[in-house]
């Protein structure tokens, strides 16, 4: 079993001499020069030290399985992270550099191959950025129409909701219905001339496959409405049936998910949004293009929403993402929808008969039980001292102490079976103070969430 090592270990600045031995002569201005410099004087053996205690400290898909449901957290390739060391040199500057032009000119179209979209802009560097690109495609396609509203399931992720309202849209919930999926006579009611979008994720949050998908595309369609789809829950489907052939107008890949590049933790991800030929003029800018062999930055678009990330969005998780489709294949990534939907299953089949499942339905590839009697913070503390990381909890909301647990396709059937036989043990036992096998112990989440201490000058200040 898995524990996380234990160090009474200080943050950086309250390690080493502060004492500075010399004084480094510097030929700047007086007026930018920092009067004072709080900063360790380290070497460089005490520094690696340190983060290699840190780094022992942490949880992480290398140490151990991490079935945080809809974030898909697979076990990341360390060959993308060598093709990422290629591409080390390479200034975003340098514009004109056709290697990195050719990777992109690629990615694009391997996405649009995968989604069924005819044009992709890789910029938005998350999933909620690729969702406020889209809502801004569709704000800029209507604008003056008087569509105002966007659709979203009560199932749906905060971020959808959140993207739309951003976007300027005044947001409808459309409420689920006895299975878990969209409750199509509440989305004929709500749908009108006012309607610019319905954002949809399928399979959804519970992980069910909406299979009424065609009849909705057709009602959304029908009433001038464009559908949006989110791509969080790719993994399922993936080589099996493309969002574009459902009907959708625009989607956006989580690459940092589906597609392997490392996440978590705020770190770097990527976005990007897909279109059908009808909105390609509102991507954002530059697109890449090509022309007998050269490639190059296209600006020219009057349509374009403009720049929503600086250069052209996080390449480094471009090039992982990139290295990762040519590595597993057309096969490979069908491969991947069956066996993470085989694995959760499993699991789902496993856990039923001690734990309630709220919805019943084969799932893709999460599934979505309720903690209850306990709750979902305790079991998700517990599963800690059990060595494992816990699932997503309390989401969707529409399931009472809600554990959406995404096995992913990257574990064994022997992992598997330790996670479940920790799960039942933990809905067994009687309560217990937890975790306790952790370097840090419960944290106060209300307090970090609302006064977050991310810097030193923070910390001296508390
Ligand atoms: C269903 C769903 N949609 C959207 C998002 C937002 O994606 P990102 O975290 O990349 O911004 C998430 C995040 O986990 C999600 O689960």
């Amino acid at each position: 079993m898995y524990r996380q090592a234990r160090y009474d270990e200080p943050v950086i600045n309250g390690l080493g001499r502060r004492e500075h031995d010399e004084e480094i002569e510097l030929k700047l201005s007086e007026k930018i020069k920092r009067q004072s410099f709080d900063f360790p004087e380290l070497s460089e053996a005490e520094v690696v030290r340190h983060y290699t205690r840190l780094s022992q400290m942490n949880f992480c898909v290398d140490t151990g399985m991490y079935p945080l449901g809809s974030c898909t957290m697979k076990y990341n390739p360390k060959v993308n992270e060598e093709v990422a060391r290629m591409f080390r040199d390479v200034h975003p500057y340098s514009s004109e550099a056709q290697g990195s032009l050719e990777l992109m000119y690629r990615l694009e179209k391997l996405l649009c191959e995968i989604g069924g979209f005819d044009a992709v802009t890789l910029q938005p560097p998350a999933g909620a950025a690729g969702e406020f690109t889209g809502m801004s495609i569709v704000r800029a396609y209507f604008d003056g129409k008087g569509r105002d509203e966007v659709l979203v399931p009560d199932s749906a992720h905060g971020t959808n909701p959140a993207s739309a309202a951003m976007a300027g849209f005044k947001v409808i919930e459309i409420p689920s219905d006895g299975k878990g999926c969209v409750d199509v006579e509440a989305l004929k009611a709500a749908v009108s001339d006012k309607t610019a979008c319905f954002m949809m994720t399928n399979p959804n949050t519970l992980g069910i496959f909406e299979s009424r998908i065609e009849e909705i595309t057709k009602i959304i369609h029908e009433a001038g409405a464009l559908l949006y789809y989110d791509g969080a829950n790719l993994n399922g489907i993936i080589g099996k049936v493309k969002p574009g052939a459902m009907g959708f107008d625009i989607m956006h890949f989580n690459l940092h998910k589906t597609f392997s590049t490392p996440h978590g933790s705020g770190g770097p991800g990527a976005g990007p949004v897909g279109v059908k030929r009808f909105l390609e003029d509102y991507l954002p800018l530059p697109r890449v293009r090509e022309n007998n062999g050269r490639y190059y930055l296209d600006y020219s678009s009057k349509k374009s929403i403009g720049k929503v990330h600086e250069f052209y969005g996080n390449f480094g998780v471009l090039v992982r993402a990139f290295s990762y489709i040519l590595l597993m294949g057309g096969e490979g990534l069908e491969k991947v929808a069956e066996l993470s939907t085989l694995n959760a299953n499993y699991m789902k089949e496993k856990l039923k008969k001690n734990y309630k499942l709220p919805y019943k339905d084969l799932r893709k590839h999460e599934f979505v039980l309720s903690a209850e009697p306990k709750s979902a913070n305790y079991v998700a503390k517990r599963l800690l001292d059990y060595g494992f990381h816990a699932p997503t909890i309390y989401f969707p909301l529409i399931v009472k102490e809600a554990l959406m647990i995404e096995p992913t396709e990257s574990e064994s059937r022997e992992t598997m079976d330790q996670y479940i036989s920790a799960l039942i043990d933990i809905m067994n036992e009687d309560e217990r103070e937890a975790p306790v096998n952790t370097s840090i112990r419960e944290v106060d989440v209300v307090e970090a969430t609302k006064k977050p201490v991310v810097t030193w000058e923070g910390m001296k200040h508390r």
